[in-house]
């Protein structure tokens, strides 16, 4: 299965077989591109990958040692995305596929996160929870099967890692400054400040953290520039926000009682997420998976993956064109085999 990402600003392609695992991928990143403009245009980005697809397929089959006859299928991201940016990566999939006589299957992008674990040797069996948190995305997820999905909770306006880079672009950190955040934040004092826990105190598994950002600039425009003072708010910042996460992760687990706790996205990086993570889970006596960061973060390995377990289920590709800016992930379905005619 060759598979096909471009659904923002990574170029990604990657081949992927039943019996092998992954045989190899490629990621090509455009972040340089779009730097000088503060984030991502979507044009640029589309006609960049244009531009980078070809080649990259073509480096990849001779790193693999295959020919374009070996491949057996293509699987290309279909949304949600960059309406432009998906069309490319469906166009160029969907020729492929009309050229090597080979079926195309249309993935969404976040059945990929949730099922990129299972892209390592020590991939988690179904039921398991899964804690999507990226510059996109924050997730609680109950994934019980291929396509079975149930959306727990998610973020009502900006993601965890969102929330990261905004308050460590106000801190003077650069972007995407999440990392250096938490860096900053090991110097911090811990309860020197204290920031608001958001929605914490109702029930419910939803997320909202622009609140969270809002109390940041209160509390920095009041303190001191020293250097003990920047670190001491970017502790607390962080500390509300890992807090937040691992306290709607646990009462997820109680809800659920999924034997397995999944953590995707660029967020689960940070040291004290997966610290909390890792004490919550030992009290709920489950085990918890990270995908490298590879795989966490935008790839085709795991769209390959996603589009190789569709078509082995029985789905049929088809040669129109699907390309999905918005798309919930509640409407996927578990895979759907072409219907057998009726015996004449
Ligand atoms: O999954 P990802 O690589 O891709 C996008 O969603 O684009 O996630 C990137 C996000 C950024 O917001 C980045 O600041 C954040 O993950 N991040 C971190 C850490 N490392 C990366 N946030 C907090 N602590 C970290 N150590
Ligand atoms: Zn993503």
């Amino acid at each position: 299965m060759l598979g096909v990402e471009t659904s923002c600003d990574e170029t990604a392609v990657a081949l992927y077989g039943g019996a092998e695992g992954l045989l190899a991928h490629r990621v090509y990143s455009q972040t340089e591109l779009h730097a000088a403009w503060g984030g991502v245009v979507p044009e640029l980005a589309s006609r960049d990958h244009v531009a980078k697809l070809p080649g990259l397929t073509r480096a990849l089959l001779a790193e693999a040692g295959l020919a374009p006859g070996d491949v057996g299928g293509v699987a290309y991201t279909a949304g949600p995305g960059l309406a432009g940016a998906l069309l490319v990566g469906c166009g160029f999939a969907r020729a492929l596929g009309y050229a090597w006589r080979v079926p195309t299957v249309a993935v969404h992008h976040l059945e990929g996160h949730l099922l990129a674990p299972r892209l390592e040797a020590d991939a988690p069996d179904f039921p398991y929870l899964a804690l999507l948190v990226s510059g996109g995305h924050t997730m609680l997820v109950d994934v019980r099967a291929l396509g079975d999905y149930r959306v727990l909770g998610e973020s009502l306006d900006d993601a965890a890692g969102e929330a990261f880079d905004k308050t460590a672009k106000l801190l003077g950190l650069g972007y995407p400054g999440g990392a250096a955040l938490a860096r900053l934040a090991e110097a911090g004092r811990p309860g020197a400040f204290r920031f608001p826990r958001p929605m914490l105190d109702r029930p419910g598994l939803d997320f909202s953290f622009s609140g969270l950002k809002t109390a940041a600039v209160v509390a920095m425009a009041a303190a001191s520039d020293e250097p003990q003072t920047r670190a001491d708010l970017a502790r607390a910042f962080e500390d509300a926000i890992v807090d937040t996460l691992v306290e709607k992760t646990a009462r997820a687990l109680a809800l659920t009682r999924s034997p397995r706790l999944v953590v995707a996205g660029g967020v689960g990086a940070n040291r004290r997420l997966r610290e909390g993570l890792r004490a919550k889970a030992a009290e709920y006596g489950v085990t918890v998976h990270y995908p490298r960061p590879e795989f966490c973060t935008d790839n085709a390995a795991m769209i390959a993956l996603a589009g190789h377990a569709r078509l082995s289920a029985g789905e049929r590709g088809d040669l129109g064109f699907e390309a999905r800016a918005r798309w919930p992930l509640s409407e996927l379905k578990p895979p759907a085999p072409a219907a057998v005619p009726a015996a004449s």
